[in-house]
C-alpha cells in the first residue's frame, strides 16, 4: 500500500502530475465499476454541474458526463473500502507532505459515448477548499480509438492519459487545465477532491 502511495506522490513531485497504475486493487477497481453499472441502470446517477451548490450551472456544452457521490452513510462494502484506503493515502500524504488534509469529496462518473468535459480548472473561484484532484479509473479495456483520454495541460506539455482500469491521477485543483476528450464508448471513473475546510 505504502509503495502505490508513494508511487502517486513521486511521480506528482517529478511534474505535476502523480499516476500510478496500480491504486485500487483490481478486485476492488471491478467492484466499484460494478455499483457504478447498478446505479445507470436503477437512473440514479444525475447530470453532473459546473458550479458548486451556490452556482450550479448545467452546462452540457461545458460536460456531459452523469454522476453520483460515494458516502459512507451507503454502508456498501465496497465504498465503505474505498474510504477506507482514501483515508490510509490522506494519512500518508498529510504525514509525508504536511498537506494539511481535513477532508474529501469523491463521485461515480459514467461519460456515456459521446460525452466530454471541455478543459477546466477544478477549483471554484467562490471556495478554494479543493486542494488536489483525484481521478481513479474503472474501465477493465481501453484501447487507442476509444477517445475519452484525460488530457492535461502542463505549461508547454499536454499529457494524454488512457482511462485504465486500477489508475490514479493526482494533481493541484488549482494549478492544471485539464479535459476529458469525447469518449467514444462509456467510460467509468471516480473522481474527487482532497480538501482542506
Ligand atoms: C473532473 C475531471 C477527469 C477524468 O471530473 O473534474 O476533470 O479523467 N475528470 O475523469
Ligand atoms: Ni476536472
Amino acid at each position: 500500500m505504502q509503495h502505490t502511495f508513494n508511487a502517486l506522490i513521486n511521480s506528482f513531485i517529478d511534474d505535476k502530475v502523480g499516476i500510478a497504475d496500480n491504486f485500487l486493487g483490481s478486485l476492488l477497481a471491478g467492484h466499484l465499476a460494478d455499483n457504478l453499472t447498478s446505479l445507470h441502470a436503477d437512473h440514479r446517477l444525475s447530470a453532473a454541474g459546473t458550479g458548486n451548490s451556490t452556482n450550479l450551472l448545467q452546462d452540457l456544452t461545458v460536460r456531459s458526463d452523469k454522476i453520483f457521490w460515494l458516502d459512507r452513510k451507503h454502508d456498501d462494502a465496497h465504498e465503505t473500502a474505498f474510504f477506507d484506503l482514501m483515508d490510509r493515502f490522506v494519512l500518508h500524504l498529510n504525514s509525508t507532505c504536511y498537506t494539511g488534509i481535513t477532508g474529501y469529496e469523491f463521485h461515480y462518473a459514467l461519460y456515456e459515448t459521446g460525452s466530454f468535459y471541455k478543459k477546466h480548472l477544478d477549483q471554484f473561484r467562490n471556495n478554494t477548499s479543493r486542494k488536489y484532484s483525484m481521478i481513479m479509473y474503472l474501465n477493465a479495456d481501453w484501447q487507442t480509438g476509444d477517445g475519452g483520454e484525460l488530457r492535461v495541460h502542463n505549461g508547454d506539455e499536454q499529457q494524454t492519459i488512457t482511462p485504465l482500469m486500477g489508475k490514479s491521477v493526482f494533481f493541484k485543483s488549482n494549478e492544471l487545465e485539464h479535459e476529458v476528450l469525447m469518449a467514444n464508448k462509456p467510460r467509468m471513473s471516480i473522481t474527487g477532491w482532497l480538501k482542506v475546510d
